[in-house]
């Protein structure tokens, strides 16, 4: 487990509905938020790498579609819940402070793995 990094505040997640953080510079993940809870996740769809920050968060199931053709992913686990993806994303653990600062930890993500 990495050292915790900061994603952003709370107020900065509410006005866009996601933030882009860029672990390193070939490791981007989006935090989405809906209502209390925050997730974050590989930003790029495990099919064809389409940004998922463009996709339709769906706040009831808790889950992204992807803006290319539309796979699904749970935000919570990361499975892939309607192809044409099959892997699943890596989910992030995060945190908010009390102070609104989201801060996310950059577990080595499965396609990473040596
Ligand atoms: S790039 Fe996401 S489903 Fe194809």
């Amino acid at each position: 487990m990495g050292d915790w990094i900061r994603a952003g505040t709370r107020s900065e997640l509410d006005q866009k509905g996601w933030l882009l953080v860029w672990i390193a510079e070939d490791w981007p993940v989006v935090v989405f938020g809906i209502g209390n809870e925050v997730y974050v996740v590989d930003a790029h769809c495990t099919h064809q790498d389409a940004w998922l920050q463009q996709g339709t968060l769906d706040t009831t199931a808790h889950q992204i579609s992807c803006p290319l053709h539309d796979a699904r992913f749970d935000l919570a686990t990361g499975q892939a819940i309607r192809g044409p993806a099959a892997a699943p994303l890596t989910t992030y653990p995060s945190q908010i402070a009390g102070d609104g600062t989201i801060w996310l930890q950059p577990v080595l993500p499965w396609w990473q793995a040596p």
